[in-house]
């Protein structure tokens, strides 16, 4: 008895009717929407706070929770719980759901009803993992759609344009969890992204991008090539730029971490056997070329457009893309001093250290052979009439491209070799495709990264000098 919390005190979602009195329920959370403010229509001026959440007390119930009411009691309720705690709820007010208007911003529910918490009537309790049945808890690992109704993401690939704008669900491990970015939007409002690659036996690596601190928070307990998620309701979309499906976790998505599923353990078999030994190249391809559409940038910028751009763009973390029409001004291949070429991981494509010349992101013990593979690793100034952009990378198989030599190549010849090299691009007028995203870790904020550089048409690049640039 001290151990657990009698189960036989709660109401069971399944025996919900409308405006039940002295309700007392009690589920774990599987799904958490972030804060919200409205202006509030009866009150103006102040504004009202609302998030919503879905609780589970078995495997075939769960609802959908909606709580409105002042900033304080909002944040705070918030605050007291997150995905994967118990909470019990008293006196919640039961309501028959619209499912249409219901459903399009929250998780599709198997109830006919929602809960709708309000300040002054209804109590939430956080209960602690150890008075909990232990049925309760491992709820949190069933995903809330049949066990076999997702798509691979060679399927989603592989289906391409024709699943653009789609909601699925997806089963795949978790390669990498990028860094969140915290940023403001033009109205002042404050938000965040953070990207995750996954990937399958179908697939090496697929992004899908998480836009709320509450999946944001989630994804970072992920332990990289160790947990596997099904995602319920993730939205498919084309992008365009990187020229490659994507997903994004919505509102009415719920993400089950290591699902106790059968179609989750042989890809966590999967993932276990191929973890020490894979050295697949097509990942390290993907990693490096992230392949770009180059036909779908279009727009064509002078240096000091880009950096007026860039500054009006600040705060949002999409990167922007262009053309413009420079010559490289700095590009040290030639005086000993600086690193062009460095040792990536063969296994995540990450520069490694030099002296241990092992990867400490994929290996923390490694003491034999895990291959690292030489690549260009350069930063280079570009400059045109109108200004210059410092530091900009020109990495991999792109560097190789426009140096037309291999790494291999590159270090066979002797200095005035290289200098002769450097001479054929200096100050030689160049169409370059470049890509700029924010990052605290890069100088001034920016990361500018060369997606292609090649001697441009002449008269291709007096045309767009001549004239009207962008903007
Ligand atoms: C919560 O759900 C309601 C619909 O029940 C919706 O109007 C509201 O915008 C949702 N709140 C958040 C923060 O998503
Ligand atoms: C909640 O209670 C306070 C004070 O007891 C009252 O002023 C307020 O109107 C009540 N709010 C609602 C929504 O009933
Ligand atoms: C998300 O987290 C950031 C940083 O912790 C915070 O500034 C922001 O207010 C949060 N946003 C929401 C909607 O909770
Ligand atoms: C690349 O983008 C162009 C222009 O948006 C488009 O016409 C072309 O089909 C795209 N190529 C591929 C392979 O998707
Ligand atoms: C490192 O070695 C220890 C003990 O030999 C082992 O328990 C641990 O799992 C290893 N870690 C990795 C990342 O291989």
């Amino acid at each position: 008895m001290a151990n657990s919390v009698a189960l036989k005190t709660f109401t069971a979602l399944s025996d919900l009717q409308p405006n039940m009195a002295n309700l007392k329920i009690i589920g774990i959370v599987i799904g958490k929407t972030d804060v919200k403010g409205f202006p509030d229509r009866k009150n103006i001026g102040s504004e009202r706070y609302t998030f919503n959440f879905t609780i589970r007390d078995s495997p075939t119930h769960f609802v959908n929770v909606a709580s409105w009411g002042k900033e304080d009691y909002i944040k705070s309720l918030s605050d007291s719980f997150r995905v994967g705690e118990c909470v019990i709820i008293e006196n919640p007010l039961v309501q028959r759901k619209e499912i249409e208007r219901e459903e399009k911003f929250n998780p599709a529910t198997p109830i006919n009803y929602k809960l709708l918490l309000s300040e002054n009537h209804s109590v939430v309790k956080v209960c602690s993992s150890y008075e909990v049945d232990t049925k309760l808890l491992a709820l949190i690992h069933l995903p809330v759609k049949e066990s076999h109704d997702y798509y691979s993401l060679g399927d989603i690939v592989a289906n391409g344009h024709s699943l653009d704008g789609r909601i699925i669900n997806v089963l795949a491990a978790v390669r990498s969890v990028g860094e969140p970015k915290h940023f403001t939007t033009s109205d002042r409002r404050k938000g965040q992204r953070c990207e995750i690659k996954l990937y399958d036996e179908t697939e090496p690596s697929f992004a899908m991008t998480c836009w709320d601190n509450e999946s944001i928070l989630l994804a970072q307990s992920w332990v990289p090539r160790e947990t596997v998620i099904f995602a319920s309701d993730v939205k498919i979309t084309f992008d365009k730029f990187r020229n490659c499906m994507i997903a994004t976790v919505i509102s009415k998505t719920i993400i089950t971490s290591n699902p106790d599923t059968p179609e989750a353990n042989i890809l966590l078999n999967f993932i276990r056997e191929n973890k020490e030994t894979n050295v697949l190249t097509n990942e390290i391809d993907s990693y490096l070329k992230e392949s770009i559409n180059l036909s779908a940038i279009v727009d064509v910028y002078t240096v000091e457009q880009l950096k007026a751009k860039t500054l009006k763009n600040e705060g949002k973390a999409d990167p922007v893309y262009g053309i413009v029409y420079a010559f490289i001004s700095t590009l040290n291949i030639d005086d000993e001093i600086t690193k062009v070429v460095r040792n990536r991981c063969s296994n995540c494509g990450y520069i490694v250290n030099e002296v241990s010349n092992t990867c400490v992101t994929c290996n923390k013990n490694y003491s034999g052979f895990k291959p690292t593979f030489l690549s260009f690793d350069m930063l280079v100034d570009l400059t045109d009439h109108t200004g210059t952009l410092h530091s900009c990378s020109l990495t991999g198989s792109i560097a190789e491209d426009t140096l037309g030599c291999t790494v291999n190549e590159f270090l066979a010849m002797t200095g005035e070799q290289k200098t002769a090299l450097k001479w054929q691009f200096l100050l030689e007028r160049s169409k370059i495709y470049l890509k700029f995203v924010l990052s605290h870790r890069a100088r001034g904020g920016l990361r500018i990264s060369i997606l292609s550089c090649k001697l441009a048409d002449p008269t291709e690049a007096s045309r767009s000098l001549s004239g009207q640039g962008h903007m």
